[in-house]
């Protein structure tokens, strides 16, 4: 039978990596709003914030990471991509199991501290094609998803330490990117563009 594939110039462009906002820029701050539309830039999106989290790399991103302020989250917290989950206007149902786990943030570079969460969370959310399910999560997969959960609601996990360590974690990441080689502009893509905005 004959493929109907389009030849590879024609088909969709290349995924892209997306810029991702690091602390304490303020557009971490924003509150994300429901996604109501789900089409092909949703799905283009989902697509590159895989991408920008597989390269980073990291285990969990929201949509706020990438200056997009709309309630969505990617996430794959297996050794081999094998786990990748999606999830959209995501609500927390119940939570148990109280406990501490070191965390790590894209947007925090290089910092790692021990916060208190769920270990285990049910969770309700929408798919990519708008599709609601609901799951439970837990160990690394619960406290992963509070924590970009947090991200949409324009907290980070460096709230939960003390004033003190957080200033000196801000002046040491301004430090470090005073010193850090400015990126093309070539390399950067906006997220905001992909959603038409
Ligand atoms: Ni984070």
């Amino acid at each position: 039978m004959m493929s109907n594939e389009l030849p590879f110039w024609q088909g969709s462009p290349p995924m892209a990596l997306l810029d991702i906002l690091e602390f304490p820029d303020p557009r971490l701050r924003t509150r994300a709003v429901p996604i109501t539309i789900f089409d092909a830039a949703l799905s283009r999106l989902i697509d590159d914030m895989f991408e920008t989290m597989y390269a980073a790399p990291g285990i969990g991103l929201a949509a706020s990471q990438v200056d997009v302020h709309r309630q969505l989250i990617v996430m794959d917290c297996s050794n081999d991509r094998s786990d990748p989950l999606v999830f959209i206007n995501p609500e927390i149902l119940s939570r148990e199991n109280v406990g501490v786990m070191e965390e790590g943030c894209l947007s925090v570079p290089g910092i790692f501290d021990e916060v208190e969460r769920a270990q285990r969370v049910r969770v309700r959310a929408k798919d990519r094609d708008g599709k609601a399910f609901e799951c439970e999560l837990d160990g690394i997969r619960a406290v992963c998803l509070q924590h970009e959960m947090d991200h949409l609601d324009g907290k980070l996990f460096v709230d939960y330490l003390s004033t003190l360590k957080r200033d000196r974690i801000r002046k040491k990441l301004e430090k470090e990117r005073r010193d850090r080689p400015a990126k093309p502009d070539s390399a950067e893509v906006s997220a905001g563009a992909a959603l038409g905005r």
